[in-house]
């Protein structure tokens, strides 16, 4: 059997949908309970819900033997793990967002941006020759220049709604992102043939984005 960590949130439906459109789910595992671990009545796959920030992590350390984690964690945290397939799902795009008007270079401070991504921000401002400070939140991101706690953001995009909904204006998309499988590096020799069959459900969706 293999076990599989997927992610709550945003990608939770799309990975369940793909675990169910390539055979390997029978029932429907509920990304809002409380029960963390779900055995399918097919036998083939243990599932564990867990945050999308810690989908590579429970892979990496072998607690998972795959998982669906999204392109901009895997780049935020460089985790040492195989990345097989691109997936196509959970298209969206980490931006540098601002109140309109903004201009770090007209600034004679450090730029202060808050983000739930500090590597990348960080990597961002620094190859644009720019002094930053990060500062880090979990949440709610679009609101940190409202209430002047940052001068910008490095958040996710998706259909834009967030940022408009806050005045916010997207003015450089850092990195596009869709939804990857990883798989543990001795998890694909030990469970060899259950690790192949998966793989190969997966190729053909993909093959047919
Ligand atoms: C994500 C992201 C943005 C929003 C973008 O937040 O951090 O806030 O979605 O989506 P949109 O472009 O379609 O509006 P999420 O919903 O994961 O919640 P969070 O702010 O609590 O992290």
């Amino acid at each position: 059997m293999l076990t599989l960590a997927l992610p709550k949130g945003r990608l939770a439906e799309e990975s369940i949908d793909l675990m169910t459109s390539t055979g390997w789910l029978e029932g429907r595992p509920d990304p809002e309970s409380k029960e963390l671990v779900y055995k399918d009545s097919k036998g083939r796959v243990k599932i564990l819900l867990v945050r999308s920030q810690d989908v590579a992590t429970y892979v990496e350390q072998n607690a998972a033997d795959a998982g669906i984690v999204g392109w901009d964690v895997l780049k935020e945290g460089g985790y040492d793990l195989l990345l097989p397939l691109d997936l196509g799902i959970g298209k969206c795009r980490l931006s540098l967002a601002a109140p309109s008007g903004w201009n770090p270079e007209e600034r004679h401070r450090k730029v202060r941006v808050a983000t739930k991504y500090p590597n990348l921000a960080r990597e961002y401002f620094l190859e644009k020759g720019i002094d930053c400070e990060v500062i880090k939140l979990y949440g709610s991101i679009e609101l940190a220049p409202i209430v002047g706690l940052s001068d910008c953001i490095v958040d996710l995009v998706s259909t834009g709604a967030t940022l408009k909904a806050n005045n916010l204006v997207e003015t450089e998309v850092i990195l596009e992102s869709t939804a990857r499988l990883v798989f543990n590096r001795s998890s694909l020799y030990s469970k060899r043939k259950e690790a192949k069959e998966f793989l190969d459900s997966f190729t053909s969706i993909e093959k047919q984005l």
